[in-house]
C-alpha cells in the first residue's frame, strides 16, 4: 500500500477508536492494539514529514510552546447569562418569554467557555470567551483534549461552543501530585481548568486530563436545525460530547421538578456544575426574543446555592509557585464536600 494511504487509514482508525473510547465510553480494541497503531503512525510521520498534519491524532500529546496567546475577535459575540436563584425567578422568566414555550434544561457546567472553529471539518482554532468580543487563541492546548474531535465526520465549516472542564477525578489527582511536590494547590476544578488552558507549554496541558461538553452550534439554522434539541443532536452526530442530562420540558413546573432532581444527585457526577441553564427550544423564537445589552432573553441560568461544611485544621504548609510567590495551604481533617473528599485547601485568599 502507498505510504500516504497507510497514514490516512491509520489516522481514520485512530480517530474512530478515540471517539469510541472518549465519547461512547466503549472500545472495540485493546490499549495494546491502539498503542501499536499509534506508534506505527508516529514512526511514519517521522520518516515522511511531507505528510505532517496538525490535526493528526499523534498531535494530542502537545509539544507547542508559545510565549503568549494571540487575541482574536469572535465572528459572533459570546454572551453570558442572566441569573435566577428561586422558583419565582424562573416563573418570571417564563412570564417574560410567553408561557406556552417548550423549554430546554441542561446542566450548567462549571468550567470555562470555549469557541472552536472547524473549516472543512478540520479543527481550525479554539478561542476563550475573553470579554465576549475578543478572545485568546488557545488552540494548541485545546487540541490536546482527547474527547474533542480534530477532524469531523463531515467536511463542514462550523463554530461550536461549550465548556472546557476538569473532571473531579483529574482535579484530585493533580492536587495530590502538587501537594507532594510542595506546589500551591488549585482552589477548585474551574481554576485548575483555566490554569491548564493558559499553559504556554501544551505538553503540560495535555497531561491535565481536561474534558469538554458542547452546547451551542453557531447559526444552527443554516445546518437545517429548527430547535436547540436538533442542534445538540447535530453536534452529537459530528462526534462532539454533548451532556446526556439535558431535558426538554413543557412549562416551568416541569423544569423546576427536574432541577430539584439534579440538585439531589449532582454530587455523583465527576464534574462540577453550578446550576442549570434553561433555554427556549425553538430557534426562531430565540431570534424573536433576542438579546438585551448583555444577555439573551431566551435563556437563563438557575444557580444552586453554594455548599458549606466545617472541619478541623491539622496543619498549614507553605508552597512556592513558579513565579516565586508563596501560598499558604491547609491540611484538613478529611471532609465530604460537593461529592469529593477534601483533605487539602488553598488559603490563597
Ligand atoms: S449557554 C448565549 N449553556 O455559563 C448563551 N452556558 O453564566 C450562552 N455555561 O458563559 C451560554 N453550561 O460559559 C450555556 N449548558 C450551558 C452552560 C453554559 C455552562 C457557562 C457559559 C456561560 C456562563 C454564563
Amino acid at each position: 500500500m502507498d505510504i500516504g494511504q497507510r497514514i490516512q487509514t491509520l489516522r481514520e482508525q485512530l480517530n474512530h477508536f478515540n471517539y469510541e473510547y472518549y465519547i461512547l465510553n466503549q472500545s472495540s480494541i485493546s490499549d495494546y492494539e491502539f498503542d501499536q497503531m499509534m506508534n506505527e503512525l508516529i514512526q511514519l510521520e517521522k520518516e515522511y514529514p511531507q505528510y505532517a498534519d496538525i490535526n493528526s491524532p499523534t498531535q494530542r500529546v502537545g509539544g507547542t510552546v508559545s510565549s503568549r496567546f494571540e487575541k482574536v475577535r469572535h465572528s459572533k459575540g459570546m454572551f453570558s447569562l442572566g441569573n435566577a436563584f428561586s422558583e419565582s425567578d424562573l416563573q418570571d422568566f417564563e412570564d417574560r418569554i410567553g408561557a406556552d414555550q417548550v423549554e430546554y434544561v441542561e446542566l450548567k457546567i462549571d468550567g470555562l467557555a470555549m469557541s472552536i472553529e472547524y473549516r472543512q471539518g478540520q479543527f481550525y482554532q479554539a478561542l476563550t470567551r475573553g470579554d465576549g468580543e475578543v478572545g485568546e487563541d488557545v488552540s494548541q492546548n485545546v487540541r490536546t483534549i482527547s474527547s474533542i474531535p480534530l477532524v469531523l465526520n463531515e467536511p463542514v465549516d462550523a463554530i461550536i461552543r461549550g465548556e472546557i472542564y476538569m473532571p473531579i477525578s483529574s482535579f484530585d489527582r493533580l492536587n495530590q501530585e502538587r501537594a507532594l511536590a510542595d506546589e500551591s494547590l488549585f482552589a477548585n476544578c474551574r481554576n485548575a481548568a483555566a490554569g491548564s488552558i493558559r499553559q504556554l507549554d501544551s505538553r503540560i496541558a495535555a497531561k491535565r486530563g481536561l474534558d469538554g461538553f458542547w452546547y451551542t452550534l453557531v447559526d444552527a439554522e443554516s445546518y437545517g436545525c429548527t430547535t436547540h434539541w436538533e442542534a445538540l443532536a447535530k453536534l452529537r452526530s459530528w462526534g462532539f460530547k454533548v451532556n446526556p442530562y439535558a431535558k426538554r420540558c413543557t412549562g416551568i413546573q416541569e423544569v423546576y421538578t427536574y432541577i430539584e432532581t439534579i440538585a439531589e444527585t449532582r454530587y455523583q457526577l465527576d464534574y462540577d456544575i453550578d446550576g442549570m441553564v434553561i433555554k427556549v427550544d425553538n430557534l426562531q423564537r430565540q431570534q424573536q426574543l433576542g438579546f438585551t445589552v448583555k444577555v439573551p432573553r431566551w435563556a437563563i441560568a438557575y444557580k444552586f446555592p453554594a455548599q458549606l461544611v466545617s472541619t478541623e485544621l491539622e496543619d498549614i504548609f507553605l508552597s512556592v509557585g513558579r513565579t516565586g510567590r508563596i501560598t499558604p495551604n491547609a491540611k484538613l481533617v478529611p471532609v465530604q464536600l460537593a461529592g469529593s473528599l477534601v483533605s487539602f485547601a488553598s488559603l490563597h485568599n
